[in-house]
């Protein structure tokens, strides 16, 4: 199944999911989302093992399409954004990352959901949301300080200070460093070994480990709240306007 910049493919069990638009850093358009968003729906009901995101070419991603932002800022809670995050949260399917280069914005989020995150040497972690007039999404504002303390998460949100690979790994944000010619094959690997592992325990187990989902939805409702109201702000339009006018200038 294939659809504009997201390439999905069932093998061995696992959901090969990939961000697939390398010309623009594979950054995440409305349709991307919606893609995502069905991927991760239907895995349960596909007796899909593991769903493995990974991307083609220099980035994994550059966040959530800025255009899109300017231009179709997400609107009802059906948004294909916010339909991709609640499938983070909510499915029983274990997530696993396969990381090279930067992951911003939902790049880094979303891999707070994962459950397996390996990464290249050239995996860069960052959460620019408040140098675009924005806050935090995807439970990150009770993630990240939970996961990697809030004196960092300090740093990487009010600073926007990246996180390189060997600081993830440090910080636990990420499961193995990987040399780069080897993180594909050891994330299909680790996703085939787990699609191999007896189900229905793989997800009691992640049931049992994501106990405080609906805690993370209340998260994700005051987020999505603020996150509208800052994307129609002229902090967050001015942001992101000088975002394209510099790679013009
Ligand atoms: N939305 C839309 N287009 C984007 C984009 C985004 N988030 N990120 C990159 N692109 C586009 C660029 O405009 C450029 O397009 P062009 O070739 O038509 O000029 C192309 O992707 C390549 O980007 P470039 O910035 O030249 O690549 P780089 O390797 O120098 O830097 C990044 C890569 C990811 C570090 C940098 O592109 C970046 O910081 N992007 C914005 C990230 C961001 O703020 N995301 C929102 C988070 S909420």
């Amino acid at each position: 199944m294939i659809s504009l910049g997201i390439t999905v493919e069932d093998h061995d069990g696992v959901r090969h999911v990939t961000l697939d638009r390398p010309d623009k850093k594979n950054a995440l358009t409305v349709a991307m989302y919606a893609a995502l968003a069905d991927a991760i729906a239907s895995a349960e009901r596909d007796d899909i093992g593991a769903l493995l995101f990974q991307a083609r070419g220099t980035a994994f991603t550059a966040g959530n399409d800025l255009h899109d932002f300017l231009e179709q800022p997400p609107h009802g809670d059906d948004a294909p954004a916010f339909r991709f995050l609640q499938g983070l949260v909510r499915t029983d399917v274990p997530l696993i990352a396969a990381v090279r280069g930067p992951a911003v914005g939902i790049g880094t989020t979303m891999l707070l959901h994962c459950d397996l995150v390996f990464a290249a040497p050239s995996a860069l972690f960052k959460v620019p949301f408040i140098d675009l007039g924005l806050v935090p999404e995807a439970a990150s504002s009770v993630l990240l300080p939970r996961r990697i303390g809030r004196a960092r998460a300090g740093a990487a949100l009010f600073l926007g200070e990246p996180i390189d690979a060997q600081q993830a790994y440090a910080d636990g944000l990420v499961t193995k460093l990987v040399a780069d010619a080897e993180l594909d094959e050891t994330a299909r690997a680790a996703a085939r070994a787990v699609a191999a592992k007896p189900r229905q325990a793989v997800r009691e187990t992640k049931r049992l480990m994501n106990h405080d989902r609906e805690a993370l939805i209340d998260a994700m409702a005051r987020e999505t709240k603020a996150f509208r109201e800052r994307l129609v702000s002229d902090e967050a339009r001015a942001a992101m306007s000088a975002f394209f006018d510099r790679a013009r200038a």
